[in-house]
């Protein structure tokens, strides 16, 4: 199915054209290189060896987007455009509104204009928020504690009123958990601009030695080694968890919400020991404050996705890791 793919070019965002394009689905990928670069573009070709339709364009454009999407002959959406960094988010608010809600708003009013009726969106866990009553399932409260969990929040109420008001249309939202990981070839991979703000990038960057040492945010939690605990889940078990929403739900109106993850935990400290145990590189780090707005523990109840998709994260921590590092040891300084 041709699938209008926006933020194609980003971390989820590509892993997931190269397992549309491998399953014999078309992309067009819309991107505006806020975060991510068009070597990614180049990249999704050489792995796949499939043509990629690409437009440079950003979401507050809404005649570009309306021009493009009328034209583009897809028949669904999956919205991956968005600032996602946690901090930054807190410093400029304004900032992530605009982008992540106005954005996703226009994109709605240009997809109205058409007779696509599939949209899934790149939504997550953020939303549980500050929540101790683990495993968090799908119908768990929400309250997300910054502005960019605010947007994510307020993007899924956008979407319930939306398939509401247009009852014909599927919508699905996929809360993911703590994505990481690469691709196999070691082509793609998470390349966060600057200073990366999660666990994995800092400690493949540690690895590599383009970062000195890590800071491990606090080892005071309830948790058993007293590091925050993360349910981390593959990038590649992420896209393919996107397909099978892609294709079952294509003929099925309403609003479907899926957790994405593995159900289980790690904590820091276990991913820093798995990751040197997978790479033989040794990662330095030093015992730091706690970072504002962690909270101990996060993992999924991933029992619905099972039941409904018949999908289930394959890939273990060791995997995640290995495949990390190849992407970080050949590309050290990114794209
Ligand atoms: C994981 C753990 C840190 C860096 C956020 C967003 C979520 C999604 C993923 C966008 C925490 C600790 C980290 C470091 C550390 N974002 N850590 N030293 O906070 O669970 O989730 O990123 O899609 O929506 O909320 O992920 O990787 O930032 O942190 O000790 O240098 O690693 O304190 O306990 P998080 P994270």
């Amino acid at each position: 199915m041709r699938t209008l793919v926006t933020g194609g070019a980003g971390y989820i965002g590509s892993h997931v054209c190269v397992e549309l394009l491998m399953r014999g689905h078309e992309v067009v990928v819309v991107d505006d290189f806020s975060n991510s670069k068009h070597e990614v573009i180049n990249r999704i070709r050489r792995i796949t060896g499939k043509s990629v339709e690409f437009h440079k364009l950003n979401l507050m454009d809404r005649k570009g987007l309306s021009k493009l999407i009328s034209e583009s002959g897809c028949k669904a959406i999956m919205h991956f455009a968005g600032f996602k960094a946690v901090g930054e988010s807190v410093t400029y608010p304004l900032k992530y509104y605009q982008n992540n809600i106005e954005g996703t708003v226009n994109l709605l009013i240009a997809m109205q204009q058409t007779s696509i009726q599939q949209f899934v969106f790149s939504s997550s866990a953020t939303v549980y928020g500050e929540n101790d009553d683990v495993p968090f399932s799908e119908n768990h409260p929400l309250k997300a504690t910054n502005p960019y969990g605010r947007t994510k929040l307020f993007i899924e109420e956008i979407l319930q009123d939306y398939q509401t008001a247009n009852p014909d249309v599927s919508v699905s939202i996929l809360r993911y958990f703590n994505p990481v990981g690469a691709h196999y070839s070691g082509l793609i991979g998470e390349d966060p601009l600057g200073t990366p703000n999660n666990l994995m990038p800092i400690i493949s960057r540690v690895a590599v030695g383009s970062v000195p040492e890590m800071q491990v945010f606090g080892n005071d939690y309830p948790t058993p080694d007293g590091t925050c605990v993360r349910d981390y889940i593959h990038v590649m078990d992420l896209a393919d968890g996107h397909i099978k929403v892609l294709e079952k739900k294509q003929e099925q109106p309403g609003c479907h919400v899926y957790n994405l993850g593995t159900g289980k935990g790690t904590s820091v400290l276990e991913m820093i020991k798995e990751f040197e145990s997978a790479t033989g590189c040794s990662v330095k780090y030093a015992i730091s404050s706690r970072r504002p707005g962690d909270i101990p523990v996060s993992f999924a109840a991933v029992d619905k996705a099972a039941r409904e998709l018949g999908w289930k994260a394959e890939k273990s921590v060791s995997d995640m890791c290995r495949d990390t590092w190849n992407w970080q040891s050949r590309n050290p300084s990114g794209y």
